[in-house]
C-alpha cells in the first residue's frame, strides 16, 4: 500500500508496485491513503513511471479533482483533499413527517430510473435504447457546434428556440409553424405540466388502461383522478371514451396513439376519425404522447394524430429520447390557441426556458444528414431484436402469448391465466432477468395477467440469455 513520505510527497517506488497499473487507479489509491493536504506526484513524475503521455495523466488527475478526492493548485501542484465528513446518524429529520403530512400514496413503475440494475442483470424493464444504439456521433459533433454559438449560452424564450420549433413544425407538415411549438425538457416533462395547468385538482382525467406508469404518477401528483378507458390491439376503444366522458365530465384525454406503451397497440384509421369526433363533440383535449414517433418498426404507422385536427383539441408531444438519446432532455409540445400560451408561461414559472446549448444541439442532429441514416439503422437493429426475443420466448416458453409490435422497444406477453405477474418479475430478478409486471400498467383489476419485456436496452446474446432465464423462471413459478 502507497504511503505519503515525509516530505509531503509520495513515493512513486511503491505506486509501481500495486497491481492495478494504471494511474487512476494508483492516484486513487493514494488519495485513499494519503494525508489529506499531502502533494500528490507532478504530472512529469507519473509520466516518466507509468510510460504514459501528458493527457493520460492530466485526466486521471482531473477526474480525482472532479470526484472531491483531490484539489489542483495552479502553479503548486496536486493534493489530497479532506475526505467530506458524513452527518452523524443522529441527525432527526422526523420534525418533516409532521409539517408535510401523508405521503402521497403513488406507486411509480419508473423504479428502474432511479436504481441502476447490478452489472450481471439483465434490464429489459428499460425502454431506452442501450448507448450504442444512442446517436452519439451525430450528438458529439452537433455539441461541439453549438457549443461555438454565443447564443447557446445565452437566455431564450420561455417557448424554445425558434430554429429548433421550426424544424419540429416542419415534420408536421405545411399547416403547422414555429409558433405552434413548446420546447420542454422531455414529454414526462410536458405531461406533468399539462396536467397542472389544462386541468384543476380533482378533476378526472382519461388514461387509457392499462397506461404508461409515468402518466399515472404525473396525473395523480397534480391532484387529478386517473380515469380508465378501455383499450384493444386496436388502441381507444371509442364507444367506451364516449361513455367515460359522459359519466365523469373529464376534458382531458391522454392516448398513445402510436405503439402504446405497454400494449405496442396503433390506434386504427376508423378510430383515428372516431376520437376526433368525439373531442369535438365533448369539447375536450386529447394528450397525444406520440413516445415512440421515430420507431415504426414495419413501416409507416400514419402520421401523428394533431396532423387531422385543425381545431385545436389534440396537443401532441413528441419525444426524441428513444431515437436519439434519453439524456439529451429536449422535446416538443405542439398545440393551438390557449392552451399552448398556458403551457408556455407554465415554463416560464418552472424553469424559464430548456437550455439552449441542448436545444441548438437538438436542431443540429435533427437538420444533420446523418440523422435519417440514424434513424433508419435503428429501426432495422430493434426489429432484429425484437424477432429474436420473440422467437425465442415462443420457442423456450410456449404458455406464453404473444405478438411481436410492428413498433416500439417493448413485447406485451400475456401469462397463462393464473400465474401472478408480480411472482413472474420477482422469479426473474432472481434469475438476474429484470422484467415489468403488467400490474404497475393497471388502472383497474385485470383478469388477464401480462409482463412487459423490452429488447431495445439489451444485444442479441443478451436478449436470448434473458429469454432462456424467462423460461427457467415460468417453469419454477408453475412449480
Ligand atoms: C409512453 C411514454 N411517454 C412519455 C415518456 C417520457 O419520455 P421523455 O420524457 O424521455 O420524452 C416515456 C418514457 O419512457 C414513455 O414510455
Amino acid at each position: 500500500m502507497p504511503r505519503v513520505s515525509a516530505d509531503r510527497s509520495v513515493a512513486l517506488s511503491e505506486v509501481i508496485t500495486l497491481h492495478d497499473n494504471t494511474v487512476e487507479a494508483h492516484l486513487r489509491r493514494l488519495c485513499d491513503t494519503g494525508r489529506p493536504g499531502a502533494r500528490l506526484p507532478s504530472v512529469r513524475d507519473l509520466q516518466r513511471e507509468f510510460r504514459v503521455s501528458p493527457i493520460t495523466v492530466q485526466r486521471a488527475v482531473r477526474s480525482l479533482v472532479m470526484e472531491g478526492r483531490a484539489i489542483a493548485r495552479p502553479g503548486d501542484g496536486t493534493f489530497i483533499a479532506k475526505p467530506a465528513t458524513a452527518f452523524s446518524e443522529s441527525l432527526d429529520h422526523s420534525w418533516q413527517t409532521a409539517v408535510l403530512g401523508r405521503a402521497p400514496q403513488v406507486q411509480s413503475g419508473l423504479d428502474h430510473l432511479a436504481s441502476a440494475p447490478t452489472a450481471s442483470t439483465i434490464a429489459l424493464d428499460n425502454s431506452f435504447p442501450d448507448s450504442g444504439l444512442q446517436a452519439h456521433h451525430l450528438l458529439t459533433a452537433a455539441a461541439i457546434r453549438s457549443a461555438r454559438r454565443p447564443e447557446s449560452w445565452d437566455r431564450c424564450s420561455p417557448q424554445g428556440l425558434p430554429q429548433l420549433r421550426a424544424v419540429f413544425a416542419r415534420e408536421l407538415g405545411d399547416q403547422f409553424s414555429a409558433d405552434d411549438v413548446l420546447v420542454t425538457p422531455g414529454t414526462q416533462a410536458a405531461l406533468d405540466s399539462i396536467f397542472r395547468v389544462l386541468a384543476r385538482p380533482g378533476d378526472p382525467v382519461v388514461l387509457e388502461d392499462p397506461c404508461y406508469p409515468g402518466a399515472i404518477i404525473a396525473a395523480r401528483l397534480s391532484g387529478l383522478k386517473p380515469t380508465p378507458v378501455a383499450t384493444d390491439e386496436f388502441g381507444i376503444v371509442p364507444d367506451s371514451l364516449a361513455d367515460v366522458l359522459a359519466i365523469s365530465g373529464a376534458r382531458l384525454v391522454v392516448l398513445q396513439p402510436r405503439h402504446s406503451n405497454p400494449t405496442g397497440s396503433v390506434l386504427s384509421p376508423e378510430r383515428r376519425t372516431a376520437v376526433l369526433a368525439i373531442a369535438r363533440e365533448f369539447g375536450c383535449f386529447i394528450v397525444e404522447d406520440d413516445w415512440v414517433r421515430d420507431l415504426d418498426l414495419d413501416g409507416p404507422t400514419g402520421p401523428p394524430l394533431i396532423v387531422d385536427d385543425p381545431h385545436g383539441h389534440v396537443i401532441s408531444l413528441r419525444s426524441l429520447s428513444k431515437s436519439l438519446a434519453p439524456g439529451l432532455r429536449v422535446a416538443a409540445v405542439i398545440a393551438r390557441g390557449p392552451a399552448l400560451a398556458r403551457l408556455t408561461s407554465a415554463r416560464l414559472a418552472a424553469d424559464f426556458f430548456v437550455a439552449p446549448m441542448m436545444q441548438a444541439t437538438a436542431c443540429e442532429v435533427l437538420t444533420s444528414p446523418g440523422w435519417h441514416r440514424h434513424v433508419g439503422q435503428l429501426r432495422t437493429t430493434l426489429g432484429q431484436r425484437r424477432d429474436l426475443l420473440c422467437n425465442t420466448l415462443l420457442e423456450r416458453a410456449p404458455s406464453l402469448q404473444l405478438r411481436a409490435p410492428s413498433g416500439g422497444v417493448a413485447l406485451w406477453v400475456k401469462l397463462p391465466p393464473a400465474m401472478s405477474d408480480s411472482a413472474l418479475a420477482a422469479e426473474c430478478d432472481r434469475r438476474g432477468v429484470r422484467i415489468s409486471p403488467g400490474s404497475i400498467y393497471a388502472l383497474t383489476e385485470r383478469s388477464e395477467p401480462h409482463v412487459r419485456i423490452a429488447f431495445a436496452r439489451s444485444d442479441p446474446a443478451m436478449l436470448v440469455t434473458a429469454a432462456e432465464r424467462i423460461a427457467d423462471a415460468i417453469v419454477a413459478v408453475e412449480r
